[in-house]
């Protein structure tokens, strides 16, 4: 079932090349999400503290068929417990949360230069992988500057860093710095959470030419440019089309037609955006 591609993390290990996204579901909508996913080949889920369904994610993991070893669950660590002490605990809480024994990859989910603990956590996060209670360690909404100065006072980089990217917001620079680094680079709101964009007149006609959907395309996209996109659907049929990438191509001009979209950020900016 499982005939997903995969990265090859800069730690070794692997990690599916397309994942589900579960904000903001709640935890029996998370729940029932991530089982149907899983069944339907998913073995990539994302979640977060501020989530709030860790638990129901944690649920959907244990409840189906899928052997635990196959699925890669990242959770992250929100910004009140920022620090070398609170990030253990914080990460105790998610563990708990989740029901697990280990989790597979675990992010910073915003830098918050402002407070300057990110270092702090960082050392905690490679204590967890070293202790084997985490499998891999990255970031999320990181610039090269966090990332520089992660690398600079721990040696240590991130395998992954989670970012807000789509074709309105393709990050050209970042995921270039990111793949320099043997960063790989997840997407999120890869969708760009909706209409505006997968009912775009360049998108839809894009999927017109190749007989797919405007969501294959723009997952596509991401996949040729050597993203990993975790789109959040809690519908079964649009969660296996999501998956349902691998076998069609955009050519060079249809690349093209959905780079020269306007440029939109949906979210915050790394530097000022507070989240805790
Ligand atoms: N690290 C961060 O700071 C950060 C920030 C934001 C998000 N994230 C993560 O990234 C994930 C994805 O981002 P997102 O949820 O913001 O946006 P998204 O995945 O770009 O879009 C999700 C929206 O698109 C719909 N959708 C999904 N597949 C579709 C398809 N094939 N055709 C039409 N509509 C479709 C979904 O509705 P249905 O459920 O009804 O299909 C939902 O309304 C999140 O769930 C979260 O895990 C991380």
């Amino acid at each position: 079932m499982n005939s997903i591609p995969t990265h090859t993390l800069n730690d070794g290990t692997t990690i599916p090349a397309v994942g589900l996204g579960t904000w903001p579901l709640d935890d029996t909508q998370a729940e029932q999400a991530v089982r149907g996913a899983l069944e339907r080949g998913y073995r990539l889920v994302d979640t977060a503290t501020n989530y709030r369904n860790e638990a129901g994610v944690g649920r959907g993991v244990a409840g189906g068929a899928v052997p635990r070893e196959e699925i890669v669950v990242t959770t992250k660590l929100p910004g009140r417990h920022h620090g070398y002490e609170e990030t253990l605990a914080s990460f105790e809480e998610s563990r708990a949360r989740l029901g697990l024994d280990h989790v597979d990859l675990y992010l910073i989910h915003w830098p918050l230069p402002r407070v300057d603990k990110y270092v702090d956590s960082w050392k905690a996060m490679i204590r967890l992988r070293e202790e084997g209670l985490v499998r891999s360690i990255g970031v999320s909404n990181f610039t090269p500057e966090h990332i520089e100065r992660l690398e600079k006072e721990t040696g240590v980089l991130p395998a992954v860093n989670q970012i807000e990217l789509h074709p309105f917001f393709p990050q050209d620079e970042l995921r270039a710095y990111n793949a320099d680094k043997g960063i790989v680079t997840e997407s999120w709101s890869p969708l760009g959470q909706g209409p505006a964009l997968l009912k775009d007149p360049a998108v839809v006609s894009v999927a017109e030419e190749l007989g797919v959907t405007p969501g294959q395309i723009l997952l596509r996209w991401h996949v040729q440019l050597g993203a990993l996109p975790i789109p959040k659907s809690a519908d079964p049929e649009r969660q296996s089309q999501n998956l349902d990438v691998f076998g069609f191509e955009l050519n060079p001009a249809q690349m093209d037609t959905i780079a020269r979209l306007p440029r939109r950020r949906l979210g915050g900016d790394p530097e000022t955006h507070e989240e805790f």
